[in-house]
């Protein structure tokens, strides 16, 4: 039997020909915990069915797998301590600036550019307010721009926004609407939202931001990989005295890239780059 890991690799690399996709920056646990679902899903015999199949063509199978491989698995106002300090430090500071620019990496289907469009609106700021949303998975970018979600999802909308600490008075009401299947952002706040594909492994800056938020994306990469795009990608693309947003685990407090950033509160990794 082949070992998993030359499988594994042998596959990606096969992937990063027929699809452009490449996840070989990845971390191998993880990949391999998705390709071995994968391979049940599609009542595969194992790794070198799938190697077979994808050295054939099968196009439609690597389009499968990379939706498998890339993981959009998202909420509305996911850990809400985050939004939090954005609306109660964070905002306030940037809202300085006649055109506030956010970027969200790894944007998955909007539900954090949304969150914090929502955040923004609440501020009085949205207007002014250019959010860019990017990621690799076209699939879940189509579904980003529609704005549109299962009715089921508006309790956890509302559950989230009400565990933030905020003035009651604080409503979403106008910011949605809702139909009897589904609710959308509306298009006051869908205008102000722009969801374009980037890849972080290989995509340069989109120019300066005041908010860079780049949150449960680079837990899949290598530990190398998520340094480098910090240090090359991330810090370089927050304007001075802008904020850089990480996600909860993935902290890199202790690594020089950070060492001259100031954190904006403990138990949050939000980063406030110096003027
Ligand atoms: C788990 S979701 C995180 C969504 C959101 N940021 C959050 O915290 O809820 C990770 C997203 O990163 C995207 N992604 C994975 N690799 C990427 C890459 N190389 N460049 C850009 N996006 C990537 C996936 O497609 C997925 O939508």
């Amino acid at each position: 039997m082949i070992d998993p890991n030359i499988a594994t690799d042998l596959i990606l690399h096969l992937l990063k020909r027929i699809t452009d996709y490449d996840f070989t920056h990845y971390s191998l646990p993880v990949l391999q915990r998705r390709i071995d679902a994968f391979i049940k899903k599609h009542s595969l015999t194992g790794y070198s069915d799938l190697f077979v199949k994808l050295l054939e063509g099968d196009e439609g199978l690597a389009q499968k797998l990379i939706q498998s491989l890339t993981i959009t698995y998202s909420m509305f106002f996911r850990d809400p301590e985050y939004f939090e300090r954005l609306h109660f430090s964070v905002i306030p500071k940037i809202s300085v600036h006649a055109k506030i620019k956010v970027w969200s990496l790894g944007c998955a289907t909007g539900e954090e550019m949304y969150s914090l469009a929502c955040l923004f609106k609440i501020n009085q700021v949205l207007e002014r307010t250019q959010l860019i949303g990017t990621d690799i998975n076209e699939v879940a970018l189509e579904r980003a721009r529609q704005g549109s979600y299962a009715l089921e999802r508006l309790d956890e909308l509302e559950h989230q926004f009400k565990v933030m600490k905020l003035d009651r008075r604080y409503s979403l009401i106008d910011a949605i609407d809702v139909t009897d299947q589904s609710f959308s952002f509306n298009q006051k706040m869908r205008k102000q939202c722009q969801f374009t594909k980037h890849n972080i492994v290989s995509g340069g800056s989109l120019g300066l931001m005041h908010l860079v938020s780049c949150r449960n994306l680079l837990i899949y990469l290598h530990r190398d990989e998520q340094l480098r795009i910090i240090q090359d990608l991330l810090i370089p693309s927050v304007a001075p005295g802008g904020y850089l947003l990480l996600g909860s685990a993935e902290s890199i407090d202790l690594e020089f890239e950070l060492s001259n950033m100031k954190k904006v509160a403990n138990g949050v990794n939000i980063y406030q780059i110096p003027q």
